[in-house]
């Protein structure tokens, strides 16, 4: 039986700053971001949008037209939670009008939350051929205003609908993983902000990806269609992506370039969104590249600091093409208003200085979509 994504879309918040912008301002040769890791704008999230309506605005689509009773898992992926003991999943539910008879709950590990939500639901649809899974990767990076990780942030997510012969891509079964504890990125209960040991978290995943990748090649054939990371920022996804080169015939390697090119489009103007951000690479190149066809297997590399590496591959089934609103993803993007220096510092302040027991948030977002109104007696409150 064929399992895998059924439906996919992706969400992110209706402003963005011009990295160029960011890098006069902190007094960097902008070449360093643009060029030195290959980051050209990011998403930034206003204070009406938080972790559970980036995941619910990406999910209205894919839940539209489905029959919601056969929803029985909704899982929450993210290292933005709202809450430490509820799971997001449970306004999820509420805000898509989803069936109560779902298992709902929240899952992390860093930016590898995504596919660990991925795996589990495979699994779960395997056992229950009829259901069919919700799972949703919702971030809002941030390592702090004029740290080396600021230009590294971004704001989206991605939610997919897994079921049994899905339109879009079956998952097969032959992830090689590699899992230690180590402390290259972090984010203590205490902290807003994520700890970044910069260079030590680019040696860990590289290393990572090394390890996985070479036993996957040990025990597999190595016929890629396209290669895709998770991409903190695009340059260390290029970095991978040579090395995988190393071990790939070279008549297909041009091939793979322009595909990982296409790729990683979406993520340099979107900015890492941590779970989800492998998952946008994949809608970046479904999106953009007619040529892929049905058959086609491309090969996924997924990191979660702390750190999980998992590589993995995925094969394109009959109506990839047709299944992904492309009009929407792209009209999503130019639609975002470029935030100024001062405007983008004012939002960042707004984001992470929410710590009242009331308090009502100022409208940003479009009344369209979810937003996030604010906090009652301890309890957030969401638009309908
Ligand atoms: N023109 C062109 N290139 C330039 C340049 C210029 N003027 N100035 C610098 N560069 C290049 C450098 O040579 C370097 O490229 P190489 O790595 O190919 O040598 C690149 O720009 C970056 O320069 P630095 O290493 O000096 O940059 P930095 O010390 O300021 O920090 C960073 C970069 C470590 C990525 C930092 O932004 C950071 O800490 N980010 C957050 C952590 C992160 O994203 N880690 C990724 C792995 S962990 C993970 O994947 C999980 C996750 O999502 C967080």
């Amino acid at each position: 039986m064929n399992v895998g994504i059924d439906r996919i879309n992706f969400y992110t918040p209706e402003f963005y700053l011009d990295l160029k912008d960011l890098a006069e301002a902190r007094s960097v040769d902008p070449n360093k971001y643009l060029l030195g890791l290959m980051q050209k704008q990011m998403s930034v999230a206003p204070a009406d949008q938080d972790s559970v309506t980036l995941a619910a605005n990406a999910a209205k689509r894919v839940v539209d037209g489905i029959d919601k009773d056969d929803v029985g898992l909704i899982i929450f992926a993210t290292e933005s939670s709202i809450d430490q003991s509820k799971s997001g999943s449970l306004y999820l539910q509420e805000l898509l009008k989803l069936s109560n008879s779902a298992r709902s709950f929240e899952i992390k590990e860093a930016c590898y939350g995504g596919t660990a939500a991925l795996m589990s639901a495979c699994d779960y649809v395997r056992t229950h051929p009829n259901k069919k899974a919700l799972i949703t990767a919702s971030d809002i990076a941030r390592y702090g205003l004029n740290t080396p990780g600021e230009v590294t942030q971004g704001a989206g997510a991605v939610a997919m609908i897994i079921s049994k012969d899905p339109n879009i891509a079956a998952i097969s079964q032959d992830n090689e993983v590699y899992s230690e504890q180590i402390m290259d990125f972090w984010r203590p209960n205490y902290q807003k902000n994520a700890i970044a040991n910069g260079h030590y978290s680019q040696e860990k995943y590289l290393e990572f990806f090394k390890t996985v990748f070479e036993e996957y090649i040990n025990k597999n054939k190595s016929d890629f269609a396209a290669l895709l990371f998770h991409v903190p920022y695009s340059k260390l996804a290029y970095k991978a992506f040579k090395i995988a080169c190393e071990k790939i015939d070279p008549s297909t390697r041009e091939m793979l370039k322009k595909r990982f090119d296409l790729s990683i489009d979406l993520n340099q103007k979107v900015g890492n969104i941590y779970t989800a951000s492998i998952y946008l690479s994949l809608i970046s190149l479904i999106i953009q590249d007619p040529s892929l066809k049905k058959g086609d297997k491309l090969g996924l590399f997924s990191y979660g600091s702390g750190a999980v590496g998992d590589f993995f591959s995925i094969e394109l089934t009959d109506r990839f093409k047709k299944s992904i609103d492309k009009k929407t993803i792209v009209e999503q993007i130019k639609r975002r208003k470029k935030l100024s220096i001062q405007e983008y510092e004012q939002f960042f302040k707004e984001q992470t200085e929410i710590e009242a027991k009331e308090i009502s948030i100022e409208q940003k977002t479009n009344l369209k979509d979810f937003r996030f109104l604010g906090i009652k007696k301890d309890q957030r409150q969401y638009s309908h």
